[in-house]
């Protein structure tokens, strides 16, 4: 069995093939082997003068620690921040200027956390150095999947095929979900059932995805239901984190009939992962079933050591470094988003009212949407005309301004608020571009976030639309968009998420 992982980017599980993912399993398990043989300082001098920096927007304990502690016994170093106190991201740093000073810094790889969806991509694509995925928003947490993969492999004597695993909890708002599910679908006659709340169920797009993969995914009504019928119960936290106006009152109740008491452990075979920490005030595992033959959440943990000790092995075990040059690859600057109209001769600029000769018409605004995106662009103040025009004629609002182009931060925010704008470039009197901006519709994707400056991309997923730092699909739901218009913007899109080149 071989795989590279040298100094590859761990952002999302699908990235890694079935080959692959034994093969790191097999890396993790020798780690534990050796540990076991009383060899914890085997590889001491492995990752000698290699720097870890950990970069931890969110809290953690296991990965943060279990990284550190990997990098240690290969004889490596760490540094880095845990929370964002005492950093400039509370003088408003973005993530771009933030992750490039920690390869300023002569780091060898970074670990990052961070609350958005997609943010790891972006660190990637601005890093010229690793990026591991510590968990993005409620996107995924690859290397908690490896974990969990490892232990199971080691628990199961090396067999990843036609395993039954249930889950529950918290299946929508988490990550530790989304990778594992997927991690699995890469194995043969994989199972998976679930029981929880409607609200904590598992995501539409999430079950479609494990379907396409051949992944048998069934709901059951009730969590001995499913206990009954897997190897293993996977059971996650409620991410009250990421539910806003949510209390944990409301949550208790939703978990009621989910929480994992003596009563749905007894009497099953089925053993119990966890990827932590508990919610010791929801309970979701009473503490009573730590003490049970089912617990195998602890041994599970520790896991998480081998795997990452393993992964940092196969990622810097070699010579040589990356050299930091300070510039930056242009193409982090531009999007892929402009999606291009065709521009018809008889209907042009000025209709209905006055015509401009210079600016830009920003054409398509959602019925009410005029005042909000007239306050966010704010172009008076700023030195521009601006004319916002409802007729009856036309069912949706435009604007019409002289200011000829309009920054991307602009752009941004108009489709915020008015999802899918068409703009039209007027120059001489005469259209010279039509284009309609798309953003990602998923509300807490990085490349929402206008101060981040993240340039939306999508790439084409066989014919699907995706966004290159969330994978969400993206529809085009823009009326006026013809197929052929359709098609050609998805042609112009790259077939896979391409990797920034970085000058050496
Ligand atoms: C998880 C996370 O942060 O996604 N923790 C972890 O890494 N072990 C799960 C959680 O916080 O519930």
């Amino acid at each position: 069995m071989s795989a590279d992982f040298r100094d590859r980017d761990v952002i999302s599980i699908t990235d890694f093939s079935r080959e692959e993912i034994l093969y790191i399993c097999e890396a993790g398990r020798k780690m534990y082997e050796m540990e076991r043989a009383g060899k914890r300082n085997a590889l001491r001098d492995a990752l000698k003068h290699r720097t870890l920096s950990y970069m931890f927007y969110e809290p953690s304990t296991r990965t943060r620690t279990s990284f550190n502690t990997g990098m240690r016994e290969l004889g490596g170093r760490y540094d880095g921040f845990s929370g964002t106190e005492g950093t400039s991201v509370m003088k408003n740093e973005t993530v771009r200027d933030t992750v490039t000073m920690m390869c300023a810094n002569h780091n060898d790889v970074i670990v990052m956390r961070h609350p958005l969806d997609g943010s790891l991509q972006w660190a990637a694509d601005v890093a010229n150095i690793p990026v591991i995925n510590g968990g993005d928003g409620k996107n995924e947490h690859p290397t908690q999947a490896l974990l969990d993969m490892l232990t199971i492999y080691v628990l199961k004597g090396g067999k990843l095929d036609g395993l039954r695993v249930g889950f529950g909890g918290d299946l929508s708002h988490g990550r530790t979900v989304r990778s594992l599910s997927l991690a699995l679908s890469h194995f043969e006659g994989i199972t998976i059932r679930w029981a929880a709340e409607d609200f904590l169920g598992m995501p539409a797009d999430l079950a479609k995805l494990l379907a396409a993969q051949g992944v048998r995914v069934e709901r059951d009504r009730s969590v001995r239901d499913v206990m009954a019928q897997v190897d293993f119960y996977y059971m996650t936290r409620p991410q009250l984190e990421r539910m806003p106006g949510v209390t944990q009152k409301d949550i208790v109740g939703m978990m009621k009939q989910y929480r994992i008491d003596l009563g749905k452990v007894e009497g099953f075979d089925a053993r119990l992962l966890h990827p932590l920490p508990v919610n010791s005030e929801i309970a979701e595992i009473d503490y009573r079933v730590y003490f049970t033959p089912a617990q195998a959440f602890f041994a599970q943990a520790e896991f998480g050591i081998f795997h990452r000790k393993a992964l940092l092995h196969e990622m810097l075990g070699h010579e040589g470094y990356r050299r930091y040059s300070g510039e930056l690859p242009a193409e982090l600057g531009v999007g892929n988003n402009r999606l291009q109209r065709k521009i018809h001769g008889a209907k042009q600029s000025g209709m209905f009212i006055d015509k401009i000769h210079d600016g830009t018409v920003i054409d398509h605004l959602g019925v009410g949407a005029l005042r909000a995106v007239d306050e966010a662009l704010d172009l008076e103040t700023r030195g521009y005309s601006c004319t916002t025009a409802v007729i009856s004629e036309k069912p949706t609002p435009f604007i019409k301004t002289n200011l000829r182009d309009l920054s991307e931060r602009d752009l941004k925010r108009i489709a915020l608020i008015s999802p899918e704008p068409t703009i039209d470039s007027i120059r001489d009197g005469r259209m010279t571009e039509k284009f309609v901006y798309l953003l990602c519709a998923n509300g807490n994707c990085i490349s929402r976030t206008v101060n981040e400056d993240v340039p939306p991309r999508f790439y084409d997923d066989g014919g699907a639309i995706r966004c290159r730092y969330c994978r969400r699909p993206y529809t085009i739901t823009h009326r006026k968009v013809t197929e052929e218009e359709r098609r050609a913007y998805l042609g112009s899109l790259p077939k896979k998420i391409e990797t920034v080149a970085y000058p050496d």
